[in-house]
């Protein structure tokens, strides 16, 4: 017998006023698990944005944990988790494609553990799915509960059945799973999770759940030991950092943690997603204000047109859009903004498009990233009236990148002959004579330089700006 304890996405969507609580002691190893990963290796595949790379980072560490060993070759590893994102379409037929895949090597394997997880395992169509048609699916469970990943593991070993285990009800903050970083200067770190915005095409309030805010001392705490190991460049992470600490009882907000993680001294600070709606001036000033704030913020536009923000819910207006961003170029020299455009919103008419390519025109973007509107069934888009044919989405995509491309090459520009920090991440991996890193703005930089300087922030002379990297050389005084 199958053990169902599924989601359900309209418990999912309701908000109770409770705040949420911070659990410092629920994440345990039972004995019987310690050592149970001896000898064996797991393999995991990550879809989505950062929030579920980080997650995969707390998955790491708990099979770490039981003694399990990465292994780069999926085919040759005992447990193959893949966490899986559910924000467009197109994002879900890859992972069914791969638990296809996945069929050949249960059947050579039987004793091999499969597990789905992430924010598709939070929507019944997808469980269904995976029940009805996938038995070599083992393990299904979701975003909410992490930390107990050895019990169902536990569960899986000894009932040799397939568990499904996925909570809809808002989660906790979790702290204290254990975690190994995929990167050794770079880090993510979680500041809030969930998110209440309710955009009316978005899965994400749905799979990820309230807004809930790490309490700052934990941050910091975290923040702190990622300096002592020697990081140099952290992401705050959060659906909306700017609702940074809107739950929490004490008087902080997204600008004041931003100080305090400022004054820790890592040196580079960079945070994702801000929404236009509630980013405010103090944000602005604190960025230009400490300089290991990067002068670099994501800010998604979606739509360059009032009446389909307003019919996507983002309240904001286009107006406010601009003056806003306006207010940060004037206000922090030379800071990169990028964006996430959708076209293609249900009737998205001629004439709306074309005030997306005009905001475009306007904001002249260091980088968009940019996608046709996918329904997601739950959401309220999903139940509006669609009749644009798909051929003119895929034209007026096609239409939006090239203007994307243009501005991302015209920016570039403006970098030929100057010399900028670089923080080197290691050799590239087109080219293995050839150093890369990312400048303060996020820009990618290939050069020519030491390669006992990985790791390091160097200064490189920009000798070749293209549309999505940089050509440069080190500079050696
Ligand atoms: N919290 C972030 C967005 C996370 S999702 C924010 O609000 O800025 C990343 C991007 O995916 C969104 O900005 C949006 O452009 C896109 N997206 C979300 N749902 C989508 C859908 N149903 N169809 C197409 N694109 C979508
Ligand atoms: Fe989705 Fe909107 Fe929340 Fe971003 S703010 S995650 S687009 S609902
Ligand atoms: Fe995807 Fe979930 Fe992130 S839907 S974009 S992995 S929050």
């Amino acid at each position: 017998m199958e053990k169902l304890s599924g989601p359900d996405l309209s418990m999912a969507k309701q908000r109770g006023k409770a705040t949420a609580q911070v659990l410092k002691d629920v994440f345990e190893i039972p004995a019987s698990m310690q050592n149970v990963g001896h000898g064996k290796t797991y393999f995991i595949r990550t879809y989505g944005c950062q929030a579920n790379e980080r997650d995969s980072e707390t998955l790491r560490g708990i099979l770490e944990g039981m003694g399990y060993v990465q292994n780069e070759i999926m085919e040759a590893a005992d447990l193959i988790l893949l966490n899986t994102c559910a924000i467009r379409e197109n994002a879900e037929q890859k992972v069914f494609g791969k638990v296809g895949n996945l069929k050949r090597l249960k059947k050579e394997n039987p004793d091999l553990i499969i597990g789905i997880c992430g924010c598709m395992a939070q929507e019944e169509s997808v469980v269904e799915a995976i029940t009805k048609k996938y038995p070599q699916v083992d393990l299904v469970f979701g975003t909410h509960n992490l930390h107990r990943l050895p019990q169902l593991l536990e569960a899986v070993m000894t009932k040799h059945e397939r568990i499904v285990e996925v909570w809809s009800k808002e989660g906790d903050v979790v702290e204290n799973v254990p975690t190994v970083r995929n990167h050794a200067k770079k880090a993510w770190v979680n500041i809030m999770y969930g998110c209440d915005k309710f955009c009316t095409y978005c899965i994400v309030p749905y799979t990820r759940g309230k807004e809930r805010s790490r309490s700052m001392d934990d941050i910091l705490e975290e923040v702190n030991t990622l300096k002592k190991e020697g990081y140099q460049d952290i992401t705050l992470l959060g659906q909306n950092v700017n609702s940074y600490g809107k739950d929490l009882d004490a008087d902080i907000d997204f600008a004041t943690l931003l100080e305090a993680v400022s004054k820790t001294g890592i040196p580079r600070i960079r945070f994702t997603t801000s929404h236009p709606w509630d980013f405010n001036e103090r944000m602005i000033d604190m960025i230009a204000k400490y300089d290991n704030l990067m002068p670099f913020v994501h800010l998604p536009v979606q739509s360059g047109d009032n009446e389909v923000l307003k019919r996507m819910g983002r309240r904001y207006t286009i107006e406010a859009y601009k003056e806003l961003f306006d207010r940060i170029k004037a206000t922090i020299p030379n800071v990169a903004i990028s964006t996430d455009i959708i076209v293609g919103f249900p009737n998205e008419t001629d004439e709306q498009f074309q005030h997306t390519l005009d905001i475009v025109d306007y904001c002249q973007y260091d980088n968009a990233y940019t996608f046709i509107y996918s329904p997601r069934k739950g959401t309220p888009a999903a139940r509006m009236e669609d009749n644009i044919p798909l051929k003119v989405k895929e034209e007026r995509l096609q239409i939006l990148n090239e203007k994307v491309n243009h501005y991302a090459w015209l920016n570039n520009q403006k970098y030929q002959g100057k010399r900028v920090p670089v923080l080197v991440d290691g050799p590239s991996k087109k080219n293995p004579n050839v150093l890369t890193g990312y400048t303060e703005t996020q820009k990618l930089v290939n050069f020519e330089g030491d390669f006992h300087c990985v790791g390091k922030i160097v200064e490189v002379e920009i000798t070749e700006a293209q549309t999505w990297a940089l050509k440069g050389k080190m500079v050696i005084e």
